[in-house]
């Protein structure tokens, strides 16, 4: 089986950090979403993987490389236009060849791995199997049907009135069968080539499509908060380590990972919290559920639940920085200077919330 790997979209709902970076690249618990996919995709034995790239190609490029880190082949498939799912799987025909593969959106997080639903699929003679699961509003998602046997029969791209509460995940595994549905279908009235429309022809031509029910949790990371929950779960299931230094006067909990390089100095970390290589974490709290990137100086603040890139600085802030994604190369200070008032410098597309 091959993997493949949609990596482009704008990532408009996560401005202004994806003005500058990929949405794919933006990290949970200190890796990028991209790369748990390929890991997923490798862990499940999976060494063949397309990332068909948009906009953003070449930084996609330059950090996930030729995939020898993690010990498979990725070979990037560049989508000349963000023409839906379907479309990207049309343009991957000459790579994927008549093998079965299994077709993955490089800014989901799910729980757990997907090796148990590639054995299935692998094992089964299903024309594709879709990833399915439950979720409290499916009016911003594909949606399923399943008839008594439990074979899909009807797929609905975000429906106004939901005929079930079964959402598609985005993973999904075909065979060489979807490039016949991803020839047939016409773009939607989002002029995309949906790949619900394309599964839907699977079963009106008599094409057996199954679904596999996830249990665990999964966020599709579209904005900010979605960022921040990933982030939390992934934390809550991260094997601590402490690798840097700890001084003598903090408290650091069973739940930290503290990278190597990392320093924290007087200062309280409560877990579960990832403290990135080379960061300095000074006179400081850093609460649960947060994940500071490499190279930044946290002085005399409190910081909890939040999301630091790389290169930041915050120090003295006047209040608890909370619920908060900072992009890279930030600062955050105190002005001891008149007058007292907020001084911001901040990016188009940028999100305050001031008491
Ligand atoms: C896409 C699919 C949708 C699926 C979702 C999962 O939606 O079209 O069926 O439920 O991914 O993340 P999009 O992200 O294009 O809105």
């Amino acid at each position: 089986m091959k993997g493949l790997v949609l990596s482009g979209g704008k990532g408009t709902r996560l401005r202004p950090l994806t003005f500058t970076s990929a949405k794919q690249l933006l990290p949970v618990a200190n890796t990028p979403v991209l790369f748990r996919v390929i890991a997923a995709i490798r862990d499940a034995g999976i060494s063949e993987i397309g990332v068909v790239i948009g906009d953003t190609g070449e930084e996609i490029k330059a950090a996930a490389g030729d995939g020898s880190r993690w010990g498979v082949r990725l070979t990037y498939i560049p989508q000349p236009a963000p023409l839906g799912l379907a479309h990207a799987v049309k343009i991957s025909r000459d790579y994927l060849g008549d093998e079965r593969f299994v077709m993955f959106l490089g800014d989901n997080v799910i729980q757990g791995g997907i090796h148990t639903l590639i054995r299935q699929f692998a094992e089964s003679n299903y024309n594709s199997q879709v990833v399915l699961t439950e979720v409290a509003d499916p009016r911003q998602y594909g949606v399923a049907v399943l008839d008594e046997r439990g074979h899909i029969v009807r797929l609905i791209e975000k429906p106004k009135e939901p005929p079930s509460n079964l959402a598609l995940v985005g993973i999904y595994m075909f065979d060489k069968h979807i490039f016949e549905a991803v020839e047939s279908i016409k773009p939607s009235w989002r002029n995309e080539l949906e790949i619900t429309d394309a599964i839907q022809w699977l079963v009106n031509h008599g094409y057996t499509v199954f679904p596999y029910v996830h249990k665990g949790w999964w966020v599709d990371t579209g904005k900010a908060v979605d960022m921040l929950e990933a982030n939390s779960l992934v934390l809550s299931e991260l094997t601590p380590s402490i690798e840097g230094l700890v001084d003598a006067e903090s408290v650091v909990d069973s739940r930290v990972t503290v990278s190597a390089g990392a320093q924290i100095i007087n200062s309280v970390v409560r877990g579960p919290t990832i403290i990135g290589e080379n960061t300095r974490i000074v006179n400081s709290y850093v609460g649960p559920f947060t994940s500071i990137y490499h190279h930044c100086l946290i002085e005399n603040a409190e910081i909890e639940r939040c999301i630091v890139l790389e290169n930041c600085r915050i120090s003295d802030p006047p209040a608890r920085i909370q619920d908060s994604l900072i992009g890279r190369n930030v600062t955050v200070t105190r002005s001891s200077h008149k007058p007292r008032a907020y001084k911001l410098t901040l990016g188009d597309y940028s999100h305050l919330e001031l008491h």
